[in-house]
């Protein structure tokens, strides 16, 4: 059965019994390995803890259990992160360490706990870990025993976390990424206030990426011109100047999103303007196996906004178009609620500004080479 685990969706993938039975395998074959041998086998925590217990009870001969835990933290330099072993008491001179892990992915962990075991004149290192993903290994040390070699595809349950949750699930299950999260596609946020040239751009993108436009704005008209329930409750907080409720609006965008399933993007345009919005947006995009790409800022003065506004009010027909009063609370509303959405999406390292003063094509290629770097 599929399993969620706050935003994402998983699927079985190895089983209680298969893990049992290769499980036993191993533990027979370092049985074997380690006849006579002062055996210390060393689990790196937390993800091992599950796989040691269980790999202990199938080697029978006389072992000693200790742990290690690598902590890492950021350097005070770009150097990147600097890792270190923690909760090494025991005296390993001499002995035969078999280092125990739940899973090697890159390799990096590995790598340094083998570094710094090398200080403690262990008489010989070897590895046992329970998962091995080929795909994504960097390094050539050899890795002694595995007892799955695995897709680089990311996977939880039997001692593996996500997010700290999905430990103590009894099989492994593998996270659940459906056909349309497949790379090539796009699904963008194109942001900026009201008058910023979203519209202009977003055509120009839907030419040249063939992707989705989803604009809120256009949406909500479209339920209005139907007379949909949605649209008209819509209606009563866009003539006011107000944002559209959450509910409403991640309504309307799911019915669009689930009725072009096959594009091959979408271009998200008005939307989410809060950072509440954005949280529902990731979490209903996860539902549909969907992910946002990006958010590109269009920046541009509030002077510059006015102006804009008020030519396109002349021939839009759009009542807030021509109202000044309006036009200040959608600026404003905007500075005070849309602004943490860009922080939102820049803690995930997905926020990009860019000058919308300009040419139309200027701008248009800084945001296309933006996304070409996706
Ligand atoms: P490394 O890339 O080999 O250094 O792996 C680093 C750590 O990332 C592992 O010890 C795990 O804690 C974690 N990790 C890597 N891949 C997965 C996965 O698919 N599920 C859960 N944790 C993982
Ligand atoms: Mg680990």
């Amino acid at each position: 059965m599929n399993i969620q685990i706050k935003d994402k969706f998983f699927r079985p993938f190895l089983k209680e019994q298969q893990l049992k039975d290769r499980i036993a395998q191993v533990g027979a074959d370092i049985t074997e390995k380690y006849k006579g041998k002062d055996l210390v086998l060393l689990g790196v925590l937390n993800g091992s803890f599950i796989f040691l217990a269980d790999l202990c009870r199938s080697i029978h001969i006389p072992l000693t259990c200790t742990f290690v835990k690598i902590s890492s933290y950021e350097g005070t330099q770009s150097t990147g992160k600097i890792k270190n072993l923690i909760g090494i008491g025991e005296n390993l001179n001499g002995k035969d360490v078999l280092i125990v892990e739940d899973i090697i992915d890159t390799g990096n962990s590995m790598k340094h706990m083998l570094e710094q075991l090398s200080d403690l004149n262990p008489a010989s290192v070897s590895i046992v870990t329970l998962l091995y993903k080929p795909e994504a290994f960097r390094f050539n040390y050899a890795i002694d025993y595995v007892c799955f070699e695995i897709p680089n595809k990311f996977v939880v349950g039997y001692g593996l976390d996500y997010d700290s949750l999905g430990r103590n699930l009894t099989e492994i299950y593998q996270l659940d990424t459906p056909q349309l999260t497949k790379s090539g596609m796009y699904n963008i946020v194109l942001f900026g206030p009201p008058g910023a040239g979203k519209g202009t751009q977003s055509e120009k993108l839907i030419q040249q990426y063939g992707l989705t436009h989803l604009s809120t704005g256009d949406l909500f008209r479209k339920h209005l011109g139907e007379g949909t329930e949605l649209g008209l409750l819509a209606k009563k907080y866009m003539n006011e100047g107000h944002l559209v409720p959450d509910e409403v609006v991640i309504k309307m965008v799911e019915e669009k999103i689930s009725e072009t399933k096959d594009s091959k993007g979408f271009i998200f345009d008005g939307f989410p303007r809060t950072t509440a919005q954005a949280e529902a947006l990731d979490q209903m995009l996860a539902k549909h196996g969907l992910e946002i790409s990006g958010m590109i800022a269009l920046d541009v003065p509030q002077d510059i906004l006015r102006e804009r506004i008020k030519e396109r009010g002349k021939t839009s027909n759009r009542v807030d178009d021509q109202d000044d009063e309006k036009i200040t609370t959608r600026i404003q509303v905007y500075l005070n609620e849309t602004l943490p959405v860009a922080a939102y999406y820049e803690k995930q390292g997905k926020f990009q500004n860019i000058n919308g003063v300009g040419a139309i094509d200027e701008i248009f290629g800084q945001i296309t080479s933006v996304i070409d770097s996706y």
